[in-house]
């Protein structure tokens, strides 16, 4: 069995344990230690106390636990605590057979009235009783994931797994930081040409969440030349797959020259242009294209930086105007954003809007918006008009300025 089987049960696991052991501490604030001490016993599934009877954890976890605990710091307190419970379900047995409601309650309300030291103190015990507890870190579990990756004969179900376990780990930054360092980076690239799609394409969305705003694994992936392989996959008949490297690739390029030079270099604006112009293709990865659009036209107005000629080529433009025509109000006001940012470009030309003959395109749009639209849209409809009429301004005044500038 893989070692990716266990991942999911290993969380949920040590917050029973770790609730457990808290609920015994506030109930018996002196325990506070034997409990500690417990539950170092039973994370390291060793049964050294006899009595003691492992919590039902996946097979791995000891080995896990094993491997993070090359100091052995355990058994210390293991053997100081041989005469007491063998385990921390005796010791729940016994707080619960020992109890007298009444005095549980005063201890609650001792604890209560503890002061700023001891409380701080308590804090301070609880916050080692959890590091005893030895909870496996996201680096280990990513460790695990990526080994699992890393192994040719593991299942591709298996792989699967694996793969989706570092699409949850990779979420927080600091963790997906850690992908390259843990080695993850190289593997994930590797699956992109997976035979199978449905492993392409969830490597795609590992790599285009651990990119997301984060400059440093942007460069990473785009170091290690994955830009290419998710432009070829973005041409995929798989609309999934499809979207998945839209998805990676806007991560990688977004507010980054060094990806936006990429995807120029790797001809990225073909595949973009084949998507919008498909009919067969999903309306959604068309939307995808277009937002896309927006934000790189965005980043060049906000930057200054010039880097990606196509959003200035009139064919480019002729395919993004042409989604106008689409009874899809979504997708309008998508495309409207876009020429909006498009226009605003001082690298476009009149000229080039003047040829997909814009201002009878909004026109005619106008015309479908008051007209043709259900009535439980209208409201919708009224948005898209104000922005229709912002775009049809835009023009006009970029029409002056290239009229004076001829003149
Ligand atoms: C690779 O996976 C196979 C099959 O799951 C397993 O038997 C083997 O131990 C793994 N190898 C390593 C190095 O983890
Ligand atoms: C993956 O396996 C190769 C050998 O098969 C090894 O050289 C490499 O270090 C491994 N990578 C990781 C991250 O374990
Ligand atoms: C980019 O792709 C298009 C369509 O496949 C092709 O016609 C064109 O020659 C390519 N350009 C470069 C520079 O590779």
């Amino acid at each position: 069995m893989a070692k990716g089987r266990a991942h999911h049960s290993k969380r949920p696991t040590h917050q029973l344990l770790l609730a457990a052991v808290l609920s015994v501490s506030v109930l018996l604030p002196l325990f506070v230690p034997a409990a500690a001490t417990v539950a170092v016993a039973e994370g390291d599934g060793v049964s050294a106390l006899g009595g003691g009877k492992p919590l039902a954890v996946g097979k791995d976890e000891g080995k896990l636990v094993a491997e993070g605990d090359a100091g052995g710091g355990g058994s210390v307190e293991e053997d100081e605590f041989a005469g007491g419970f063998g385990s921390l379900d005796s010791m729940l047995q016994w707080a619960i057979g020992n109890s007298d409601p009444e005095k549980l309650k005063e201890e609650a309300a001792d604890a209560q009235k503890l002061s700023e030291d001891e409380l701080l103190k308590r804090r301070q015990e609880i916050k080692e009783l959890m590091e005893k507890l030895k909870m496996p870190s996201d680096a280990d579990l990513m460790k695990i994931a990526i080994d699992d990756l890393n192994n040719s004969s593991i299942s591709l179900e298996d792989r699967q797994r694996a793969l989706q376990e570092l699409l949850v780990l990779v979420e927080p930054i600091d963790n997906a930081n850690d992908l390259d360092k843990l080695g993850g980076l190289l593997p994930v690239i590797q699956e992109l040409s997976n035979a199978n799609e449905e492993i392409r394409t969830t490597s795609a969305w590992v790599l285009g969440t651990a990119s997301q705003n984060n400059e440093l694994v942007q460069n990473q992936i785009l170091g290690y030349g994955a830009l290419a392989r998710l432009v070829k996959m973005g041409y995929s008949t798989s609309a999934e797959e499809a979207a998945k490297a839209l998805y990676a690739i806007s991560s990688l390029i977004r507010n980054n020259v060094n990806g936006q030079e990429a995807f120029h270099s790797e001809n990225g604006s073909a595949m973009l242009q084949h998507i919008l112009v498909s009919n067969n293709i999903d309306v959604r990865l068309q939307k995808k294209v277009v937002f896309l659009v927006t934000d790189l036209a965005d980043f060049q107005l906000n930057s200054g930086i010039v880097q990606l000629p196509f959003l200035s080529e009139r064919l480019f433009l002729k395919s993004i105007m042409d989604m106008l025509s689409r009874f899809d109000l979504d997708l309008q006001e998508k495309v409207l954003l876009a020429i909006k940012n498009l226009l605003k470009l001082s690298s476009t030309d009149v000229e080039d809007f003047e040829f997909c003959d814009l201002s009878n395109v909004l026109l005619r749009l106008g015309v479908q918006l008051e007209d043709l639209t259900p009535e439980d849209q209208k409201e919708f409809a009224v948005e898209v008009d104000a922005l229709r009429r912002e775009v049809q301004t835009l023009f006009q005044q970029k029409l002056k300025q290239g009229k004076a500038t001829v003149a």
